[in-house]
């Protein structure tokens, strides 16, 4: 699921998507993706509440139901919050008016995802807690307009236990900060309009992200530049307004030496695909 959004949102980015993907296969993708929603059962109490969302892609077994209105809980088939935004976004991007999503049974599902600290998890039961987690469940949230899942404050508050010495956000409290789960942060706070109440020195973190550009952008201090920093941090920084303050010439040139004579980027001029080719 998160592939496919890479590549139908860039593919939408570069005005290629109505171009490249035909109707007819935009259904085809509509209908697999549908197929992925994990529904309630309908019982009472329900096995499925904490699970519902959709998963990453089908397994070997499950029968295609891209227009099933129940399905039965499988343990190891549960939702993924990650996949659950990237299948929204997947859906949009193609042209979906979302009918088919059980937006009641997703929210209920972030519900049982968020921690006593404002955390959130990203499948019901896991231990892999972290703040790419609050930026999902934010970004759901927001496409379906609906907050009734998340405690607002009590995130807000969590988001800022992450801000470390240097002002930027890590993953964890007491952890290191970090580029992406900057994004991820600043973004969610974004989301939850509440940027100015979640951020501990917005002038501070507004520093530190364009320290990190040494040509292309690098995730944290006194490691090497790498393209997709300059989405997390690029973005960082347009949220937080000031990304008029980016040398982007130097950033174009570091990402160009990292693109492939086919088309893909590698994450620095080093790395498959990029040196191979030339
Ligand atoms: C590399 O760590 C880590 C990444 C390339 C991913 C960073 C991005 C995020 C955490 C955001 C994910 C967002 C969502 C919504 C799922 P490293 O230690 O290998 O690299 P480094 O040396 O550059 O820090």
């Amino acid at each position: 699921m998160t592939l496919a959004f890479f590549c139908l949102g860039a593919l939408s980015l570069l005005g290629e998507l109505d171009e490249q993907v035909t109707t007819e296969n935009k259904k085809d993708w509509i209908d697999w993706i549908y197929a992925q929603q994990v529904l309630p059962t309908g019982q009472i109490p329900d096995p499925n509440e904490a699970y519902c969302g959709f998963r990453g892609s089908s397994w070997s077994g499950r029968k295609f139901e891209p227009t099933a209105t129940t399905c039965s809980f499988q343990h190891y088939d549960s939702s993924h919050i990650a996949n659950t935004y990237t299948a929204l976004l997947n859906l949009l991007l193609l042209g979906d008016d979302l009918s088919r999503v059980n937006r009641q049974a997703i929210i209920k599902t972030i519900r049982k995802l968020q921690q006593e600290d404002g955390s959130v998890a990203p499948t019901y039961g896991s231990l892999e807690i972290d703040v790419r987690f609050i930026f999902c469940a934010c970004a759901v949230s927001f496409i379906l307009n609906d907050w009734s899942g998340i405690d607002i404050e009590r995130t807000t508050d969590h988001i800022k236990r992450l801000q470390s010495y240097e002002y930027a956000i890590a993953q964890c409290p007491n952890q290191e900060a970090h580029g992406g789960s900057t994004f991820c942060g600043v973004a969610a706070l974004a989301l939850m309009n509440k940027l100015k109440e979640g951020l501990v020195d917005k002038d501070k973190l507004i520093e530190w992200c364009l320290q990190r550009q040494v040509s292309g952008f690098q995730g944290r201090p006194n490691k090497s530049p790498d393209v997709c920093y300059g989405f997390w941090i690029g973005a960082s920084l347009d949220i937080l307004e000031s990304f008029t303050l980016v040398n982007c010439q130097e950033l174009k040139a570091f990402l160009l030496e990292c693109q492939h004579k086919i088309g893909g980027f590698g994450k620095d001029p080093d790395s498959f695909p990029g040196k191979i080719s030339r």
